[in-house]
């Protein structure tokens, strides 16, 4: 079951062994590539089963080979994969083994040397009428990108009641940052780690997980 933190009620850490392990593989720097690509997906299935928990229900009537009965389906409500481009991608593989006819929407963010702050480069999104829209980061370090790309979906339509936010290692900082911007979204990690280094790299974390997705340096 999910640990909420007291100071940071929104943020649900998801302590189960099976993602706990993947995820101490995960940080392991001796971790492959190929390693590293298959643990996320994995993850990101085990994370997607959490927090698809509250997709509401409804009943269908169907024929069972002996009778009538009125069986429980998941009702309407659709369902956007959003990678945060490009780590996103490989959180968003997991998910859509789960949820095979979710549509999916992509952000592209890139970060001014003059600002620092995010800047939109590539948005592609689904409709957004009657959608929960499920966005992935691996890393919510500082939170700026995580926020900028729930402000895209804002300004696309879609309220912050139908955002949730699946990220892989939080850092306080980062969630502070994000739940300041967001105070509605529900954001679900495997990990809240310690705090931010100087390059603001999480510590312990992993590195850079887009790196160590893509076998880049
Ligand atoms: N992005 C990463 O990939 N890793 C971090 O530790 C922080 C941001």
């Amino acid at each position: 079951m999910p640990i909420i933190n007291p100071d940071f009620p929104q943020l649900h850490v998801l302590h189960h062994p099976l993602i706990q392990h993947k995820l101490s593989m995960m940080r392991d720097k001796a971790t492959p590539t190929i390693l590293f690509r298959q643990l996320l997906k994995e993850i990101s299935l085990l994370m997607g089963y959490e927090i698809t928990r509250r997709l509401p229900m409804t009943t269908m009537r169907i024929e069972t080979p002996l009778t009538t009965m009125d069986a429980p389906v998941i009702a309407g409500k659709k369902v956007a994969v959003v990678p945060i481009l490009r780590a996103g991608l490989g959180m968003a593989d997991g998910l859509l083994e789960l949820i095979p006819s979710a549509r999916v929407g992509h952000v592209g963010l890139y970060r001014d040397h003059e600002t620092k702050r995010p800047i939109e480069y590539f948005v592609k999104l689904p409709e957004p009428e009657g959608r929960t829209f499920i966005l992935v980061d691996p890393m919510l370090a500082t939170g700026h990108s995580a926020a900028a790309a729930a402000d895209v979906l804002n300004k696309y339509g879609v309220a912050d009641e139908n955002i949730l936010m699946m990220v892989l290692v939080a850092a306080p900082e980062g969630v502070g940052v994000f739940t300041r911007a967001h105070p509605k979204i529900q954001i679900y990690s495997a990990s809240l780690d310690s705090h931010l280094n100087e390059n603001a790299y999480i510590i312990p974390g992993l590195g850079d997980a887009g790196d160590r997705i893509f076998g880049t340096k």
